[in-house]
């Protein structure tokens, strides 16, 4: 029997500490083609409100979330504050404009400056190259790219960490190796659905490089349910994954434990993994995430789970 702790951690090896969790406020873009719902500015902005007054006081965002929305009211929430909170964490990720597909150092730089009117910050603790994926990496490395335009703000002090977050598990691991990074985050590849991530994982915590899990609901079937919402990485899923998600729904009935609960401590039980960054828009998912994280869960539940064989480790984003 065991739960997941919430006491802030080192993360990797840059110096900072951090709670285990992130908020990841893609869902407060209003997404709606990605999430399938839409989300009110004022329950987005409670939402930011309830994070930053809780233990979880550590904010996951990115110019992408919205083309800026995302950003926009989390800026909001920031000002009603008069700022960021002591000791609070905020972390955006800066990539190609969605409407030009421009990934140029000269768009970089522009929604960079963007990120930081919409939030109204001039400081972060850690920025991130976001979806690399979707351009050449020497053209990403070179001399006026993208990482050359970033890491030019690090070097002026705007920001203290630099991280990768594509959308590919090979292709982070291509960035992790020039050694320029000191975080990395993968979503929905590590999941108790899918671990097209675990060598990635391995490689960056021998490293003493952060690793931050995103999205442990599989964008939320693991925490709305297969059966109300049978979508993984933002689409509909395989028959296998709703098969299995429902074959561990059953095992967590069994044992009177939420299958949400299973599946953020499946990340948060990983020594490898330094935060793990779920998505939410509502201010009480606040609590409930933190009561998900502090639920005892028997030894015997996660035996179960693994008696199902092995999850998928096939990309999700390749289907
Ligand atoms: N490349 C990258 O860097 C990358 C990629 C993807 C995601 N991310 C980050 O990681 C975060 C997490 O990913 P995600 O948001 O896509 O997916 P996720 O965390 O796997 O799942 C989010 C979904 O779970 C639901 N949920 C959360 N807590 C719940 C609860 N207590 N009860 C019921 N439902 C609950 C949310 O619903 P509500 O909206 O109703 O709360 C939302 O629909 C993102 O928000 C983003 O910040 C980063």
């Amino acid at each position: 029997m065991a739960s997941a702790s919430l006491e802030r951690v080192a993360f990797g090896s840059t110096g900072l500490i951090v709670p285990p969790i992130a908020v990841g406020c893609a869902p407060l873009g209003d997404m709606r083609e990605t999430f399938l719902y839409s989300v009110p500015e004022d329950q987005a902005i409670a939402t930011v409100l309830a994070a930053l007054s809780s233990p979880i006081d550590y904010i996951d965002t990115a110019g992408w979330y919205g083309d800026g929305e995302s950003e926009r009211r989390i800026g909001l929430a920031l000002k009603e504050l008069g700022g960021l909170p002591q000791g609070a964490i905020l972390q955006t990720k800066v990539g190609r404009s969605p409407d030009l597909f421009d990934f140029s150092g000269e768009i970089v730089k522009r929604r960079f400056e963007r990120s930081m009117a919409l939030l109204g910050v001039d400081h972060f603790d850690t920025v991130f190259l976001h979806g690399p994926e979707t351009t050449p990496f020497d053209a990403a490395m070179a001399p006026g790219g993208p990482v050359d335009v970033l890491r030019g703000y690090y070097e002026q002090g705007v920001f203290d960490h630099f991280g990768v977050a594509s959308d590919k598990s090979d292709v982070d691991m291509e960035y992790l190796k020039t050694g320029l990074f000191d975080a990395v985050i993968s979503s929905n590849r590590y999941t108790l659905l899918n671990t097209n991530s675990d060598e990635l994982f391995t490689y960056a915590a021998e490293r003493g490089i952060a690793v931050l899990n995103a999205a442990p609901y599989g964008s939320g079937i693991l925490s709305r349910g297969p059966r109300n919402y049978p979508r993984y990485f933002y689409r509909a899923a395989p028959p296998a994954i709703v098969e299995r998600a429902l074959a561990i729904e059953a095992i967590c009935e069994r044992h009177g434990v939420p299958l949400a609960a299973a599946a953020l401590q499946f990340s948060l039980r990983d020594s490898r993994i330094t935060v793990t960054i779920a998505g939410m828009s509502k201010p009480e998912r606040i609590q409930e995430t933190m009561g998900f994280a502090s639920l005892e869960i028997p030894d015997e539940l996660w035996e179960k789970i693994e008696a199902l064989g092995p999850p998928d480790t096939s990309d999700p984003g390749a289907t």
